[in-house]
């Protein structure tokens, strides 16, 4: 990776068009999370603004691994590392998905063990540890190329699920997905979205990001990816010092693609400031100093 910001799983990344476009900038990025058929996702509104971030249930929404086959080939020429983001009921279509993937090229698979809001996927089977070890395992055999593993923050210790994917061969966990949440709208006297909760990501999500890379950098020896809230170059300085050797960035990139270029100067400016001259100084500098 040229540098440590990727495109998070789910903005700007079901066609290969705008990921080409974001590309020019990352150090990597993720597809949108692809499973084994189509789904439509839920019928409108899936997405809500407000001041502290977005509410989203989408319900996965994808073409399907064989029809996302075509979107893979036009990222041949890419101009950074294209991680598949996949998403199953069990670990034999994990296996299968990762699979694909890497025939389609991808540098490596994210397992998307962690969305808040599809009935029998993501954190409905990324809560549970013994599953997310057998995933991990049946993908690890399945694929030569690594294998990240995004988790959910909706439980009460996620380190038991970083060390569950850690033991079970992961190369590296990505924190955080998006955290269950619910606004109402007054005058349906409804939840703003179809789908009732949501997940919440944006600025407001931060603290509770951090807080996962940190305590999950105390007990793992494979890389975190820290993802969560992040808008500018200072909230990229606080996951490093929290642990994470990379970041991912979704909710901030849809108002900015060129988001990444400028956090970048801002990382690069504090550190020649402070006389880093690598990222891995930085990384966990806040468990020195506790
Ligand atoms: C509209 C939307 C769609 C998303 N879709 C996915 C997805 O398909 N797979 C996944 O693993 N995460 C998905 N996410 C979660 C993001 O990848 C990320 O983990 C989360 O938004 C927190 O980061 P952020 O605050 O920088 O957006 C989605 C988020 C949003 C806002």
């Amino acid at each position: 990776m040229k540098n440590p910001f990727i495109l998070a799983s789910g903005i700007l990344d079901t066609y290969a068009e705008t990921m080409l476009r974001v590309a020019e900038d990352a150090g990597a990025v993720v597809t949108k999370s692809i499973g084994m058929e189509e789904r439509k996702g839920y019928e409108n509104p899936v997405i809500f603004e407000f001041e502290h971030g977005v509410l989203n249930a989408m319900g996965l929404p994808n073409p399907g691994i064989e029809r996302f086959g075509e979107e893979m080939k036009k990222l041949r020429g890419c101009r950074a590392p294209v991680i598949g983001s996949i998403f199953g009921k069990n670990e034999k279509e994990f296996a299968h998905l990762a699979e694909r993937m890497e025939e389609y090229g991808a540098a490596a698979v994210e397992l998307n063990l962690s969305c808040p809001h599809a009935s029998g996927y993501g954190m409905e089977v990324g809560r549970d540890p013994a599953l997310v070890k057998a995933i991990v395992r049946a993908v690890k055999e399945a694929v030569q190329i690594p294998v990240f593993v995004k988790l959910t923050p909706n439980v009460s210790d996620i380190t038991v699920l970083g060390m569950a994917a850690e033991e079970a061969g992961a190369d590296a966990v990505v924190a955080i997905n998006t955290v269950r949440g619910l606004r109402i709208d007054l005058e349906f006297k409804r939840s703003v979205l179809t789908a009732g909760i949501g997940g919440y990501s944006g600025p407001g999500i931060l603290p509770i990001g951090l807080r996962c890379v940190f305590e999950l950098k105390k007990v793992l020896r494979v890389p975190i990816v820290g993802c969560g809230g992040i808008t500018t170059w200072e909230n990229v300085i606080e996951y490093l010092m929290a642990g994470a050797s990379a970041v991912e960035i979704g909710t901030a990139l849809r108002n900015d693609v060129r988001l990444f270029k400028n956090l970048g100067r801002g990382v690069k400016q504090y550190m020649k400031r402070k006389g880093y001259e690598r990222v891995e100084e930085v990384v966990a500098l806040a468990h020195q100093n506790r």
